[in-house]
């Protein structure tokens, strides 16, 4: 196996009619065949499923935009790596090809092991964060903001005031707003905060990155005040990517390089490797002996030995290879540019998305595309579910479904309210993303048509995963019937 990095290739390659396409630098080689049940089967799927999307079974489902984690397509030197894994309960050396590739691409000598990226934040959590401690961050992921407020601290967010517009130019949504990051330090002084945390293509935003000079911005305060910096990982090919795009100091830096600046920033970096490597599992790593020293019993507590945390050796060797394919622009480009094309074409249409286009997924404004729904009828979570209806595509509620609710049991409403249409990487062709446009523009036209949603079975933690909703009224029935009544006998 190649130690070194890949070559970066070129992610662009120009139309000579001048269109805007993305062209796919792979081929299809292993195929998976997909069913496109009928709008009558849809919508009794969804009324199974509790208007839930991550309650549906993937044979009631075309397209699986729900997300990017573990299903991201696997490249045949991936699979091949699985072959030479080396099972062993400890000192595998399957563990060691990933060491080398961590240090090779993040820079960072140790690394933990996990079985994927929350079980990394529940161990960075539970060493760092205790009652009363304050995290700042640019924006909370679900999963992080779970396990921080389990060990008793709390999140501050700190993003610049401008970067929840949905409609913008600004290029880096992500960045971190120095000086509320100062005024957080002020008000509740550096011993209250274990670290700050920065989340590479802002998740629960859009998929928005942040700058390199604004984390060396946040590097600076840090240093000044002794407080640990701690990046999230999870999407830092796609933030790497972006900053190549979009600043100017990097636009001739191979990926590469740019990762290696971003990780060399961080005490810590930690990571889901289903997004980041196309894999499973997830690791935590640092230059630090002694903040590794700290976390190491958390990890033989939790997830397992020290060289397989949980996670297969046999994905231990594809996560390391993905890894280092992250570094390669046309491999990592790829999911961006589909979601560029997407996001270009829905705005031609007038159906309001997040721009400027981010990573991970084509994000559809839910407040925007359904006005008549108020945020405590869930519009983004009404919008999944008839997107669903109407295409039998899956995408994923990032609103106020995925949020929580306060002391008095009211809901905390989301600051977005999202209908998220994920791009794994390598996995859709352009003809299906077309498909998406088609069905997505002819919800638009029948906008008037979706109703809202409510809980029905309401889980206390994480309640977007297992919660149970129901419409509001007969919606459902009348869209399907006017599908019907437009695609004649048309799937
Ligand atoms: N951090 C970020 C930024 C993430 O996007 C995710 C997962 C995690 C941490 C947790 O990682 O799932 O391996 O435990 N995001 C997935 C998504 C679930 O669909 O956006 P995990």
């Amino acid at each position: 196996m190649n130690k070194t990095a890949p070559e970066s290739s070129p992610a662009k390659v120009k139309f000579f009619s001048g269109e805007n396409i993305p062209l796919e630098l792979h081929k299809v080689r292993v195929v998976q065949k997909l069913n496109l049940v009928p709008v009558e089967r849809r919508l009794a799927a969804i009324a199974e499923a509790g208007f839930n999307t991550f309650q549906l079974g993937t044979s009631d489902v075309y397209l699986d935009m729900l997300t990017d984690s573990g299903t991201n397509a696997m490249s045949d030197a991936q699979t091949a790596s699985m072959m030479q894994a080396d099972d062993a309960y400890a000192g595998s050396q399957s563990f060691v090809r990933l060491q080398s590739a961590v240090e090779d691409v993040f820079g960072k000598k140790y690394l933990l092991p996990a079985h994927q990226g929350r079980a990394t934040e529940n161990v960075i959590s539970q060493a760092f964060v205790k009652p009363g401690s304050i995290i700042p961050m640019n924006y909370h992921f679900t999963t992080t903001l779970a396990h921080i407020t389990r060990n008793g601290g709390e999140v501050v967010e700190i993003l610049a005031d401008d970067a929840l517009q949905i409609q913008s130019t600004k290029p880096f949504k992500g960045n971190m707003d120095i000086g509320k990051l100062e005024a957080v330090i002020a008000k509740h002084g550096a011993a209250k905060i274990p670290f700050i945390r920065m989340e590479a293509s802002t998740n629960l935003i859009g998929g928005q990155p942040f700058s390199i000079a604004n984390l060396r911005e946040v590097r600076r305060v840090a240093d000044k005040h002794g407080i640990m910096l701690v990046l999230d990982a999870s999407l830092i090919g796609e933030n790497a990517y972006f900053v190549k795009q979009r600043e100017d100091e990097f636009k001739t830096a191979s990926v590469a390089t740019i990762l290696r600046e971003l990780c060399d920033l961080a005490d810590i970096v930690y990571f889901s490797a289903r997004k980041v490597s196309s894999s499973r599992g997830g690791g935590i790593c640092t230059n630090r002996k002694e903040l590794f020293d700290t976390m190491k019993s958390l990890i033989v507590l939790y997830e397992g030995f020290l060289t397989y945390g949980g996670i297969s050796v046999r994905e231990i060797e594809s996560m390391a290879v993905g890894l280092r394919e992250t570094t390669d622009e046309s491999v990592i480009s790829q999911s961006p540019s589909f979601i560029e094309y997407l996001v270009g074409r829905l705005q031609a249409l007038g159906i309001p998305v997040v721009t400027p286009a981010g990573g991970l997924g084509c994000h559809v404004d839910a407040r925007g595309f359904l006005p008549h729904i108020p945020q405590k009828d869930y519009p983004a979570g009404a919008l999944a579910s008839a997107f669903y209806l109407a295409s039998g595509v899956r995408g994923m509620e990032r609103g106020t479904v995925s949020s929580v609710r306060d002391a008095q049991g009211n809901d905390i409403l989301a600051d977005a309210e999202l209908l998220r249409l994920a791009f794994p990487r390598r996995v859709f062709t352009l003809s299906q993303t077309k498909y998406v446009e088609d069905r997505l523009h002819w919800l638009y036209q029948n906008r008037e048509l979706i109703g809202g949603i409510h809980f029905v079975e309401e889980p206390e933690v994480l309640r977007f995963f297992n919660g149970r909703l129901a419409a509001n009224s007969d919606w459902p029935q009348k869209l399907a019937a006017k599908f019907r009544a437009d695609f004649g006998d048309s799937l």
